[in-house]
């Protein structure tokens, strides 16, 4: 019989939990496997008193990560050893769409400084193509908006949605105090992330192709 999404997210955290080591500085993700799995690293850190250091990716890890009594430190004081991370979508040569939960800059960020990234995944999260199921997350300077849908538009975009933001009036503002665009392509080829991040104004897409990722499912 099949087993849940949430359970198979459980399975991989406490898949990951079994890599810590004493003293590894590890660069944590966003999103719901992401906090399951630092929560099962966090009770194995303190059955086994290790002491390891986290570099989080969104100020919600960072407080998990406070809560969970794991001290915290920043790309600019250190390097991971390794990180892990969730994926929205994942092609079969390992290309991925992150950013559901708005946070892929910082992301970016930590896998391109990590020498091992591992991406924790249920099965649902497995496509044929990038863009199968989900929108391009791209954050986005406020003053670049107009600018940044034109271009998009010229790449091929056909739908691009402003994120809205829940029970608040008007859109997601990201940490850094940008936007959030949701584009939908006709196709997503392996230059897109480059095209994407060439655009003035353009922070960062969640498109990550050509990463060093290692996938972890159950
Ligand atoms: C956060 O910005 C994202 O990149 C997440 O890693 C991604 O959305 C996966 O989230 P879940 O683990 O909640 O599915």
């Amino acid at each position: 019989s099949e087993i849940s999404n949430k359970e198979q997210k459980e399975k991989v955290a406490d898949k990951i939990a079994e890599r810590v080591r004493d003293g590894d500085v590890i660069g944590v993700g966003s999103g719901s496997t992401s906090y399951l799995a630092l929560l099962a690293i966090s009770r194995k850190v303190k059955e086994q008193k290790l002491s390891v250091v986290a570099i989080p990716t969104s100020h919600e890890v960072s407080l998990t990560c406070s809560i969970m009594g794991i001290p915290t430190t920043t790309l600019l004081n250190a390097r991971p050893d390794w990180s892990f991370d969730g994926a929205d979508e994942v092609d079969p040569n390992k290309g991925l769409i992150k950013g559901r939960g708005g946070a892929m800059f910082a992301e970016k960020l930590v896998i391109k400084s990590s020498p091992e990234n591992y991406i924790l995944v249920d099965s649902s999260k497995f496509v044929s193509f990038l863009g199968e199921k989900f929108a391009t997350p791209i954050e986005v300077d406020p003053r670049a908006l107009n600018l940044v849908e034109t271009e998009l538009l010229k790449l091929g975009a056909n739908e691009i949605s402003l994120r809205l933001a829940k029970g608040k009036d008007g859109p997601i503002i990201s940490e850094a105090g940008n936007l959030i665009l949701d584009a939908r392509f006709n196709k997503i080829t392996s230059d897109y992330e480059k095209e994407i991040k060439a655009i003035p104004g353009v922070i960062e897409s969640g498109l990550f192709i050509n990463y060093a990722v290692e996938i972890l499912t159950t």
